[in-house]
């Protein structure tokens, strides 16, 4: 099981996308561990996107982030880091396959609805960054056996 960082972003929010992302995750068989609604601290967007500092999307990118409320969530199940950002498709949206969330909704690309965390030590960072101890929840589900199969040892 992993646990993974999704931001639905404040053209998401804005533009009443959320539930609509939100949705696919669940419908997926992931789980919702964790969220918030929040307008993300300058110095929190500026930590989260430290990888891409040196860019020259970077100071559009920040004040994007930080412009308008954005929904976060903890996202919970297996291999969910990877499901995330293939459902999310690729960064642009104008490049994202449809099927995809960017793919079905964005035609721009910085301001593509959605962020997912791309790797264990990055969906480690960036829940530590957004949720405080004890906001991620931990409990079970109680479709789990159908959702995984717990019948054999396949799941
Ligand atoms: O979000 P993702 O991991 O797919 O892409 P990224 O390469 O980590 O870039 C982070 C975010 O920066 C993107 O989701 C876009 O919102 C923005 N970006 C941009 O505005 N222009 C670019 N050339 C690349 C990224
Ligand atoms: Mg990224």
């Amino acid at each position: 099981m992993q646990t993974t960082l999704v931001i639905v972003k404040p053209d998401g929010v804005q533009r009443r996308l959320a539930g609509r992302i939100l949705v696919r995750f669940e419908e997926k068989g992931l789980q919702i561990a964790g969220a918030k609604m929040m307008t993300i601290p300058l110095a929190t967007a500026q930590k989260h996107y430290k990888p891409h500092e040196a860019k020259p999307f970077y100071p559009g990118l920040v004040k994007y982030m930080t412009s308008s409320p954005v929904l976060v969530v903890a996202l919970r199940g297996k291999n969910a880091i990877a499901v995330v950002r293939k459902m999310m498709g690729a960064t642009f949206g104008s490049k994202a396959e449809p099927g995809t969330i960017r793919g079905d909704f964005a035609i721009s690309d910085g301001y593509n609805l959605i962020h997912g965390s791309d790797s264990e030590e990055a969906a480690a960072f960036e829940l530590g960054l957004f949720f405080q101890p004890g906001e991620v929840q931990t409990y079970d589900m109680a479709d789990t056996p159908w959702v995984y199969d717990t019948s054999s040892d396949l799941r």
